[in-house]
């Protein structure tokens, strides 16, 4: 990575990059994490659509819920701040599969993994670290096409990341979704969430749910509420506009020059080659 400043703000643990607004005390911790057996995980890899689905999932449960900050973002008193939560709990995470507290595996809570084209997650986060001043600069394009190649971006390699989590797509704990499914049908989608969170909702609700979660909406309350960082889902900023930047399916073909998408598939057929993707 290219700024001078990158040791302040990234520190590896478990050989992954983590900035250190996720403290290693808080890190090394995780572990003894106390699950509750109602906790709703929020997985994702970073610029997978992360808010969108916290928007819907906030919108299935109305006011019975509290989203808190992920998981692994903060210091060692993260975990006490918590447990302080009275009410059920929905939790975003960027672990990956093998670092995710085992509590929340043993009480097999339910967690929902969103992800995305991952040329497009790529170029999503590349504009991310770019106008965020919590990550390393980055000079170019080109530059980070390379970092996210190697996994050298905050939560390491995606395909590490997506494979990690893929094992475990047939869990019953666990439901799978697609970026691009939720652009496509996003009725659809929001069904499938509320059947498996076991909320009953009405063809009505899913409506209202669906009309609230859209990107022009999302974005119009975020310009309402930018002031107030407890806001975020997102750990990195409390700035929300960098959220909501073109949420389209497909920018990557802006970006990637066509030697990049070759180098880009070569790596996605090599790393995948067990995927069923
Ligand atoms: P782009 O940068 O491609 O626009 P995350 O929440 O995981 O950080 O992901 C952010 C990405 O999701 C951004 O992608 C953002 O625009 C997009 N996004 C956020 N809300 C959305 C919505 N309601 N509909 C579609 N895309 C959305």
């Amino acid at each position: 990575m290219s700024s001078s400043s990158e040791e302040e703000l990234i520190h590896m643990f478990k050989g992954i990059p983590f900035t250190t607004r996720s403290s290693l005390e808080l890190l090394k911790s995780l572990d003894a994490f106390d699950a509750r057996e109602d906790d709703v995980l929020l997985v994702s890899y970073p610029k997978s659509g992360t808010h969108w689905l916290a928007g819907v999932i906030k919108n299935l449960y109305s006011a019975q819920v509290t989203l808190t900050s992920p998981i692994e973002f903060g210091d060692v008193s993260k975990l006490e701040e918590l447990n302080q939560v009275s009410s059920k709990r929905v939790i975003p995470t960027h672990l990956d599969y093998n670092m995710l507290p085992p509590n929340f595996k043993n009480k097999k809570c339910k967690m929902i993994y969103i992800s995305r084209n991952p040329k497009d997650t790529a170029v999503s986060m590349y504009h991310y670290y770019r106008d965020n001043p919590n990550l390393p600069t980055i000079d170019t394009w080109t530059a980070f096409f390379d970092l996210f190649l190697k996994g050298d971006v905050v939560c390491g390699s995606w395909f590490d990341h997506f494979l990690s989590w893929e094992e475990h797509a047939n869990d019953k704990n666990i439901l799978f979704l697609f970026y691009e499914d939720m652009q496509k049908d996003l009725p659809k989608i929001v069904k499938e969430i509320s059947l498996f969170l076991g909320l009953n909702v009405s063809e009505n609700d899913i409506q209202d749910i669906c009309k609230k979660s859209s990107f022009s909406e999302m974005k119009s309350d975020t310009e309402k509420e930018n002031s107030d960082p407890s806001h975020t889902v997102c750990a990195l900023t409390s700035n929300r506009k960098l959220i909501f930047r073109k949420g389209a399916v497909g920018d990557w073909k802006n970006h990637f020059t066509p030697k990049q998408n070759r180098r880009f598939e070569e790596m996605f057929n090599e790393k995948m080659k067990l995927s069923k993707m």
